[in-house]
């Protein structure tokens, strides 16, 4: 399967990927291009030392919303995509693209949906909403992307310990080496084989 990964940020979720279709943990699976919304990305120097295709799409450098998502859209059909792998990717998804790739999008979650998710909940923000709620076990989720945020058929999720004196950056990290890096490869893995359905809104995992 050809996937796209749209990132923002380090891209510590993109290496994950990479290292696991290098070392053989993901199957059936190239990465055909990395999309970040940010120039300076680091993630999108990852992409390039491992010699993939990196584009930059920025939202402000469109007119409205359809020149972006069209684009967004074009990009992905020019190489092909059967798969869109959302990897602390900052950027609200347009509902023309949701639509042309209904459940073909994943996105990785640093908290077990529906709990500290949705509208606002990013990055260390999600973290200082678990230690706030006094939460002993928190963790990460992949889900289907749909047309509200952080909302769509979960597919893999993996908790997390929250220890005493957790700060949100420990926390984040904790969740990113435990559950992120291992359950979005995995996720990635298990639709490449062709063992991820979605029934009535509900995603069935084939053992
Ligand atoms: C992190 O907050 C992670 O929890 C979330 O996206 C952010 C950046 O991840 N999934 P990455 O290092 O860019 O993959």
């Amino acid at each position: 399967q050809k996937i796209a990964v749209c990132v923002s940020g380090g891209g510590t979720n993109l290496q994950a990927i990479i290292d696991k279709i290098n070392d053989g943990t993901i199957k059936n699976t190239e990465i055909s291009v990395v999309i970040s919304n940010k120039p300076d990305a680091y993630a999108l120097e990852r992409a390039k030392k491992a010699g993939i295709d990196a584009v930059c799409i920025r939202p402000k450098d469109y007119e409205n919303r359809d020149d972006f998502a069209n684009t967004m859209v074009d990009t992905l059909k020019k190489h092909d995509i059967d798969l869109v792998v959302l990897a602390g990717y900052l950027v609200i998804v347009p509902v023309k693209m949701i639509h042309e790739y209904r459940n073909r999008i994943i996105n990785i979650h640093p908290s077990l949906i529906p709990s500290h998710c949705g509208m606002g909940y990013y990055g260390l923000k999600v973290h200082e909403s678990v230690l706030a709620t006094g939460n002993k076990v928190t963790g990460a989720t992949v889900h289907f992307v749909d047309e509200e945020a952080d909302h769509g058929p979960i597919i893999l999720q993996k908790a997390v310990k929250v220890h005493e004196n957790d700060t949100p950056e420990i926390l984040q990290k904790r969740v990113m080496e435990e559950a992120e890096w291992n359950i979005l490869p995995e996720a990635i893995d298990l639709i490449g084989a062709g063992k991820v359905k979605v029934i009535d809104g509900i995603a069935h995992i084939e053992e």
